[in-house]
């Protein structure tokens, strides 16, 4: 897999998955722009990207703002000439705020907004302002969506709705780029550890062990396994794949109900569990 002269934007790039997504594109050649809405961090991953040899440009960029993903793509012509893979992930864990927390009604409908915005509007925007370029270089967008776009988790109705949506969006999008030359893709990843699941996680290992005995591979997944999920999906290998979610999630989703939920009340009657919620 070689990207070399290919340049590749990741909104959400300077930590977690988005992050190794960031430096797994460099690793294989591809220029990077970063586009975060926390420059500390992005600047931090950029750094690393230029250690490893790569090449990298920051800017910043809330994607729940139409004229901050505008901008992105303007930068990123301006910096490197062209656009070959853009890579809509950023969402943060920190934005599970309460305003996007429980059911419909709960939640209010300014929440709603601001989540959707970020979730699935940002998606919209992209596609819309980075469209022309793409076509250019026959490129590639990848949605990050989530296990949660498959299955629903209770009092959730914004990230629910909102992942849910992406998948949605990424096949009817395959639908109109596709004779384009663009091909449009989505992952869904299970529970992923990035650096701040790490801070959590360290505080209670037990929870992490328990969230590891679900996954019929026992282990949760690295911002890694995703990375190397959204580069397949952008190769050449992956030329015939279009309007596909591709469920990176060590096994979570594939599992009976009814057989799991019996293996999780035995793991939880013979071990001292923690539970992570
Ligand atoms: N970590 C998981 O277990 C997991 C599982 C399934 C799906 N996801 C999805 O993967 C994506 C990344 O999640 P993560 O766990 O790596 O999160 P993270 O919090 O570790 O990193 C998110 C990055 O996005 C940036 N960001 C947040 N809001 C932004 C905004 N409005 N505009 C621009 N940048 C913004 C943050 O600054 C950060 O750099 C999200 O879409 C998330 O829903 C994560």
């Amino acid at each position: 897999m070689d990207f070399s002269g290919k340049v590749t934007i990741v909104t959400g790039g300077a930590l977690g998955i988005g992050g190794g997504i960031s430096r797994k594109f460099a690793e294989k050649g591809s220029k990077i722009v970063i586009a975060d809405i926390d420059l500390d961090s992005a600047n931090m991953n950029s750094k690393k990207i230029e250690d490893m040899g790569g090449k990298c440009e920051v800017i910043k960029t809330d994607v729940s703002k139409s004229e901050d993903i505008e901008n992105m793509v303007k930068f990123t012509i301006e910096k490197y000439g062209r656009i070959d893979n853009l890579i809509q992930n950023a969402f943060s864990t920190g934005n599970f705020s309460e305003e996007f927390s429980g059911s419909a009604m709960k939640v209010s409908e300014e929440g709603w907004d601001k989540g959707i915005a970020m979730l699935q509007k940002a998606i919209f925007l992209g596609a819309k302002f980075a469209g022309k370029e793409l076509i250019k270089n026959n490129g590639n967008i990848i949605n990050i969506s989530s296990v949660h776009g498959l299955l629903m988790s209770k009092n959730a109705i914004v990230y629910e709705s909102g992942k849910s949506a992406v998948i949605g969006m990424t096949k009817q999008m395959a639908c109109d780029f596709g004779p384009l030359g663009v091909r449009v893709n989505a992952i869904c990843p299970g529970h992923i550890v990035t650096e701040k699941m790490e801070v959590r996680w360290k505080e209670m290992p037990k929870g992490l062990k328990f969230f590891e005995e679900q996954y019929p591979v026992r282990r949760t997944g690295v911002p890694e396994d995703i990375a190397n999920g959204v580069a397949f999906l952008c190769s050449e290998e992956a030329s015939f794949i279009t309007g596909h979610s591709l469920v990176i999630d060590g096994g979570l989703s594939i599992q009976l109900q009814e057989d799991f939920g019996v293996d999780q009340a035995k793991y939880a009657q013979s071990h001292d569990v923690e539970f992570p919620y």
